[in-house]
């Protein structure tokens, strides 16, 4: 499904097609973004933006991609984070230029289209409704008053979270100089022969000048749910048609409990099983909440008890395609803290992490119960369980993270032997994406043999840049496959070598 959300600057239409991915489950694409990478890259290679011809080589010449979008979009232009050097107002003005060359603009779209015949997305822009997506399930068209638009802006300039509802004291000057802005940019935009501002054919306006950002992805929601209904097989329509109360008069909550009965009937029948084969956003929202639950609670818990900082975090997403998929963690195993703090980080960034966890505990239903909602897949060791191999591969196309311990279990001692299992390169390789090795020490010490209960202790964790397939140079599968395993291992132990360098006496 697509859903098209385009709208003048500062009507909210970021905030809320993030929020919206986000809610659904669906890719975001921000195609400003890849206009304003463009006017970066003219700018810093020093083109006349009189000269459009010029400005089209340079832009058509950009590697744009984007990173998992998190509070703000993460963009990389020629494998750089520029995600803040986009948003300054010289950029602002620059883009108005360069977005209004044709060939810059079909450049463009064929790029987002690509992007959207990979699955689901949310896509904010200007022409995204009437030219990228025109066959769009959903097109809204959000508006929102001068005044309140300027005023978000500003917030935002000042350092404010508009999506949280957070206002700030602005100066009124700085306020009135957006505003001016904006306007001028409206005029440029709007004026444009090549598209004009205004509501794609089929789009459905939304003022959010007096409106929260959940209560206008609320709304947005209701769209999506019509657009399914109306696209549903004809028979079912029939049936349901009559029992349907009138578009107009159905209140929203009766609307939200449907879509929540219709989650909880999907996972109904094998409610541990179904956890495995579903992305963690598309949980029944009761596990949702667990997991926030859990999640808060394990932060607050492991962040008193066993302080822990991880190194070079950013690393995990270094040079990620724009393809929404996760990627594959691999890591020591010391301990049973290692899945949970991997797992918190990932969740502070909007991401969800999928341990592969051993089978034998689902011996114990209640662990398999709590783990199932946690996001593990069990596999059965010392198999080839392509079951789970499969499961993992799914999970990772779906954007899902996975995060697999090869060494198989906990590892107390140095002396103690280790055998990996290479079944991670394999999922990697299945599901085209790559592996991120990372290291932990510090964990080791919390249960000493003997004791049941853990102690406190310092935990330090470092991520190592990200393995592509394509850098292993190797080209047949079966080799690719014993080099990423190679490789990943000797990495996860490289790290564990300078963690243990950098903090003498944590193993
Ligand atoms: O949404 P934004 O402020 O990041 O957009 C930056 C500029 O790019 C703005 O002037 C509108 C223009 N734009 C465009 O022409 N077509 C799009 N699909 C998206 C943005």
């Amino acid at each position: 499904m697509k859903i098209a959300i385009d709208g003048p600057a500062g009507s909210g239409k970021s905030t809320v097609a993030k929020a919206l991915a986000r809610k659904c489950g669906f890719t975001y694409l921000d195609t400003g973004a890849m206009y304003r990478a463009c006017a970066l890259r003219c700018r810093r290679q020093g083109i006349d933006f009189s000269d459009a011809e010029a400005l089209a080589a340079c832009s058509k010449a950009a590697d744009i991609a984007f990173g998992p979008f998190g509070e703000k979009t993460q963009v990389f232009l020629d494998g750089k984070d520029v995600s803040d050097a986009i948003r300054t107002p010289e950029v602002d003005k620059d883009v108005s230029v360069v977005s209004g060359i044709p060939e810059i603009r079909q450049d463009m779209v064929v790029r987002q289209q690509a992007f959207g015949a990979k699955g689901d997305v949310v896509a904010e822009g200007r022409d995204i409704g009437s030219v990228v997506f025109p066959d769009a399930e959903v097109k809204v068209f959000l508006v929102a008053s001068p005044e309140a638009r300027a005023h978000r802006r500003a917030v935002e300039r000042a350092g404010g979270d508009t999506a949280k509802g957070e206002d700030v004291q602005v100066a009124a000057k700085d306020e009135q100089a957006i505003l001016t802005d904006m306007a001028r940019r409206d005029k440029a935009d709007s004026s444009r022969a090549s598209f004009k501002l205004e509501p794609a054919p089929g789009a459905v306006t939304i003022d959010s000048s007096a409106l929260s950002v959940d209560e206008v992805v609320g709304q947005i929601e209701h769209l999506i749910e019509d657009a399914r209904k109306a696209a549903a097989p004809a028979p079912e329509k029939k049936e349901a048609a009559p029992q349907a109360p009138k578009k107009e008069t159905k209140p929203a909550p009766q609307k939200k409990e449907a879509k929540a009965q219709e989650e909880m009937r999907a996972f109904a029948h094998a409610p541990v099983e179904e956890y495995y084969e579903h992305p963690m956003r598309k949980f029944p929202w009761p596990s949702r909440a667990f997991l926030a639950i859990a999640m808060t609670g394990a932060w607050l818990y492991t962040k008193i008890v066993f302080p822990w900082k991880i190194e070079d975090m950013d690393k995990f997403f270094e040079g990620q395609k724009d393809d929404g998929r996760g990627r594959v963690i691999v890591m020591n195993h010391v301990s049973m803290l290692d899945p949970v703090v991997i797992a918190i980080a990932l969740y502070h960034r909007h991401l969800r992490t999928r341990p592969i966890s051993k089978s034998e505990f689902d011996k114990n239903g209640f662990v398999s119960w709590a783990f199932s909602r946690f996001g593990c897949i069990p596999i059965v060791r010392g198999t080839a369980d392509i079951k789970a191999v499969r499961r993992a591969q799914r999970a990772l196309q779906a954007g899902d993270w996975v995060l697999i311990f090869p060494e198989g279990t906990r590892i107390k001692s140095d002396d103690q032997p280790v055998q990996v299992h290479g079944g991670f390169a394999l999922i990697a390789q299945m599901a085209k994406t790559d592996v991120v090795p990372v290291a932990i020490v510090g964990a080791r010490d919390i249960t000493p043999k003997g004791k049941h209960f853990p102690r406190p202790s310092r935990v330090y964790m470092k991520v190592g840049d990200p393995i592509s397939f394509d850098e292993l140079g190797v080209r047949k599968r079966k080799e690719q496959i014993a080099a990423m395993e190679k490789v990943s291992m000797e990495r996860v132990y490289a790290l564990r070598d300078e963690l243990r360098r950098e903090h003498p006496g944590k193993m």
